[in-house]
């Protein structure tokens, strides 16, 4: 893959002229997630310009700076898809990766290795100080057309910026333990034959914060959803 990174000069002019697919149209509180053909490779363009108004406004930008500011941290880590630059506050560019949704038929594909893949990816990201806080959602860990995993979606994440003191490293393992358990919740779901006895026994062990962790998260996207968007 060349290297695209902060390649900024791409003008939204390029980007509409350029695009060759869409991951997803906009739509409420979702970005347009178009693919894009540049001259060095194809690039995912995550783009709120077109959702919802005030969503738009109020919280794509924080998403973006979210995401681009997470994508920095993880600059040449294996099985994150490599940021490209930043737009404007509404929109980031990120590698494209050629892959396949983990929940489309692809059983044969899930091997242990991939699993082990996965948990190397996700424990990379942790070193760097990223705890992706969405893994378990469908489509935010893909299949690359290489058998190997890649974590996209830092739209939710956590990072240990400056400030960090003795409670915000407490939160930050709580936020590196909920997404290793993801992990195995991903296995859970796609690959149960696989678990071995001690991730069956890691299962059954509730996190010390995921019932109010749960219910929390529930609680903000209901606001959002009820206070930003039209519907
Ligand atoms: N860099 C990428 N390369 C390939 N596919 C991607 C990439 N980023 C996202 N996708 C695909 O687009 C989907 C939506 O992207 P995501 O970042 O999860 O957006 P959302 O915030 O709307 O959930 C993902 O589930 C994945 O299938
Ligand atoms: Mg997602």
């Amino acid at each position: 893959m060349p290297r695209l990174i902060y390649m900024t000069n791409l003008s939204r002019n390029f980007i509409e002229h350029h695009t060759v697919d869409f991951l997803r149209k906009a739509g409420g509180t979702r970005p347009d997630l178009r693919v894009v053909d540049t001259p060095d490779g194809k690039i995912v363009v995550k783009d709120f310009k077109n959702s919802d108004t005030l969503f738009k406004l109020i919280v794509g930008p924080i998403l973006i700076r979210r995401e681009y500011g997470a994508l920095r941290k993880l600059i040449d880590v294996q099985g994150i898809p490599q940021l490209v630059g930043k737009i404007d506050r509404y929109a980031v560019a990120i590698e494209h990766i050629p892959a396949t949704s983990l929940d489309n038929h692809i059983d044969e594909a899930l091997t242990d290795q991939f699993y082990d893949s996965l948990r190397m990816v996700v424990d990379k990201m942790h070193e760097r100080g990223v705890a992706h806080c969405d893994l378990r959602s469908r489509g935010n860990v893909i299949l690359g057309d290489d058998g190997k995993p890649y974590v996209v979606d830092f739209a939710a994440c956590v990072y240990l910026g400056r400030g960090i003191n003795p409670l915000t490293r407490a939160l930050y393992k709580q936020f590196v333990l909920a997404d290793n358990n993801a992990v195995l919740r991903i296995k859970m779901r796609l690959s149960p034959h696989l678990l071995t006895k001690d991730q069956l026994d890691a299962l059954d062990t509730p996190l010390p914060f995921e019932r109010p962790a749960k219910a929390f998260g529930v609680f903000i996207r209901n606001l959002t959803r009820r206070f930003l968007t039209r519907k």
